[in-house]
């Protein structure tokens, strides 16, 4: 697929794009800064800027292609990543200013272009947990995408109204767009650095739900999404498939969350974040648990058991 990717040149673009190129989609970057790698063109582009993003999908992109002419565009999906990822980075209402109209701006476009296929960034901070005056507790666990998104930051209160922006171009279109719940995004070179952090002091996860997801993990779920056909407007959670800490679920549960109602019976190391959606109705299945990354302090996980 010939796919517009916005925001690629972040934190999780950076994975996600090599991952795509090498599942044979090709790749136009639209960030403010370049991602500046091989074979992946970059079209500096504003997303607050109405104009700069309709035009962005019409532009030519590939000067090597002028002598057969036909001018550019001609996108089979878009991958909506850019936006202010948490709050603290700029005050508050440019946060939810830049986040709410780029994604309206996308979405629009691109339906405009004749895109029949979205993917956006959403997030777990939309649950209200992550970015909560005071300490929040779930509803109950493990916390799954019919959980209520009622959040107190502008950050978070941004993807519950980009969802709504989604889901109502959705039903106007008829086009296929999804929203990813993405967790704590989780670079290779961040396991060796911070889980032995984790592991001695758990509760630095918690305004997480303990969760994470692999950044090449998350690619396999943008290409999965890309894949997939007629699933209209959905919601997904994006999570590896245990905690990014080395306790059982059973113990974070009593240490963390008493009182909480645990709906079901949950697996040993199994995430408190649910991504049983995404596993069973696209296919998910991680490549990249923490423990193929770094050595399990409870020994009962890791390369050597495999
Ligand atoms: N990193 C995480 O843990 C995490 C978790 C949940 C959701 N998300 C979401 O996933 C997406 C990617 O996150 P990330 O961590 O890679 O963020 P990032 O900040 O590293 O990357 C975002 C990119 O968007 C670009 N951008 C910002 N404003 C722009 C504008 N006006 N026009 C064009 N480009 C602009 C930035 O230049 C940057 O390259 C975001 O939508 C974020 O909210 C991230």
């Amino acid at each position: 697929m010939k796919i517009l990717f916005t925001g690629g040149s972040g934190k999780a673009g950076r994975h996600v794009i090599p991952y795509l190129r090498m599942q044979g989609h090709h790749v136009v970057n639209l960030d403010l800064v370049p991602l500046g790698q091989e074979g992946v063109v970059d079209l500096k582009t504003d997303i607050t800027d109405a104009g700069q993003v309709a035009g962005a999908f019409a532009s030519r992109v590939d000067l090597t292609t002028l002598d057969e002419g036909g001018g550019g565009g001609g996108y089979d999906a878009v991958v909506h990543f850019a936006a202010v990822p948490r709050i603290g980075l700029v005050p508050d209402v440019e946060c939810y200013r830049v986040n709410v109209l780029g994604t309206y701006n996308v979405i629009e476009a691109a339906l405009r272009a004749g895109i029949r296929k979205i993917v956006i960034a959403s997030s777990e901070t939309t649950y209200g947990i992550c970015f909560a005056e005071g300490r929040m507790q779930p509803d109950y666990l493990p916390i799954d995408e019919d959980h209520p998104t009622v959040p107190h930051d502008s950050y978070a209160m941004s993807k519950v109204v980009n969802e709504a922006t989604a889901r109502s171009f959705q039903a106007r279109s008829g086009a296929d767009i999804y929203a990813l719940r993405i967790n704590n995004v989780i670079e290779p070179h961040e396991y060796a650095r911070d889980f032995p952090d984790y592991f001695a002091e758990p509760d630095i996860r918690r305004r997480n739900i303990f969760a994470y997801i692999d950044a090449r993990d998350l690619g396999q779920i943008v290409d999965l999404c890309l894949k997939a056909e007629g699933v209209g407007y959905r919601v997904f959670n994006a999570a590896n498939d245990a905690p990014s800490v080395h306790l059982p679920t059973a113990e974070i549960v009593e240490r963390w969350y008493s009182g909480v109602p645990v709906r079901r019976e949950l697996g040993r190391f199994e995430t408190l974040y649910s991504n049983a959606r995404i596993r069973k109705e696209l296919g998910f299945a991680e490549r990249h648990p923490w423990w193929r990354e770094v050595a399990d302090p409870l020994g009962e996980r890791g390369q050597a058991s495999e």
